[in-house]
């Protein structure tokens, strides 16, 4: 392999293929902290003093975002949504708990379980859409947890990857609700804290490398439970794309951020179809009242 760009003496270690840059251990690090820090910047994503809470599933993006904005100095704790979901959430969970342990910050964690008195696994046997549904409750629960403990932002693990491959299903699909949110930042209002997602230039290749330098243990096993089909299908084509021409995820995403979202931008409170109303129940927003967790709560009861 080449020498590094940065030192031009040692072997370099990593290759990242779309910014063509061969670069040793010390100065990939170096430079994904560096890389991260501009993009929280660019966005206007939150500022050096911001309390931020981290959303851990366990897999390598959380808990890579977790150690590299630590490592820049920013005031971090982590939410854990224990989903019940038998060895896969108790899996997770003891990654992640290893994991704040080491790195010497809180980890919070929320149990369904407890809060709802269901699991996924529950819900599986009730609904079809149970995967979706959980993806609602991960959500309901991190901006909660977020807005009752006074946090300025909640941060996801979301990747270049993901966003590029989600941005061509909702282009393909013309979805655009999920579309007006793909900004990288979306700021708090109608009881919905301020999210970012400070990955997104990210691609999973530079993000597991950062894991394997910094010797981050990471769970590496998906849900068991989520179908993933359609999902994998447009992030093949991503692959695909990006192996013929390096680059296109980034400029797919970026020339979106750019060139589309704008349109957006203007209206984004209408696209976003937030929620008007608050539950009476739990307070937090929602359609309609009583909140489909306190539904689901009462259901559990029943
Ligand atoms: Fe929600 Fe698997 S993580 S269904
Ligand atoms: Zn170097
Ligand atoms: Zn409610």
């Amino acid at each position: 392999m080449a020498r590094c760009r940065k030192c031009r003496r040692k072997k370099a270690d990593v290759f990242i293929p779309h910014h063509r840059l061969p670069l040793c251990e010390e100065h990939f690090l170096e430079w994904f902290e560096e890389y991260l820090a501009r993009t929280v910047k660019k966005f206007k994503m939150f500022s050096p003093k911001a309390k931020i809470l981290v959303a851990i599933s366990g897999g390598k993006d959380s808990l890579v975002l977790w150690k590299a904005l630590n490592n820049l100095g920013y005031h971090t704790e982590g939410l854990f949504v224990d989903l019940g979901i038998e060895d896969f959430s108790l899996i997770s969970r003891r990654v992640a708990e290893n994991f704040a342990e080491e790195l010497d910050r809180p980890l919070h964690v929320v149990s369904i379980a407890k809060e709802i008195g269901l699991t996924i696994p529950d819900l599986k046997s009730r609904t079809k859409k149970y995967c979706s549904l959980c993806g609602s409750i991960k959500r309901y629960f991190f901006n909660r947890f977020a807005r009752q403990n006074n946090f300025d932002v909640l941060v996801t693990g979301h990747n270049l990857d993901d966003e590029a491959s989600s941005l061509l299903s909702n282009t393909i699909n013309w979805q655009l609700k999920y579309l007006a949110r793909k900004y990288p930042v979306l700021p708090e209002g109608n009881g919905f804290v301020r999210k970012a997602k400070p990955l997104c230039r990210f691609t999973a290749f530079e993000i597991k490398e950062y894991a394997r330098l910094q010797k981050i243990e990471y769970l590496t096993e998906r849900c068991p439970l989520s179908p993933e089909a359609t999902r994998l299908v447009y992030a093949e084509l991503m692959d695909e794309l990006e192996e013929k021409m390096p680059g296109t995820k980034i400029r797919f995403y970026m020339d979106y951020l750019r060139k589309v979202y704008p349109i957006f931008n203007k209206q984004v409170e209408d696209f976003l179809d937030r929620p008007l109303t608050q539950c009476e129940f739990c307070g937090e927003p929602a359609v309609s009242s009583p909140c489909f967790v306190c539904k689901l709560k009462a259901e559990a009861k029943a």
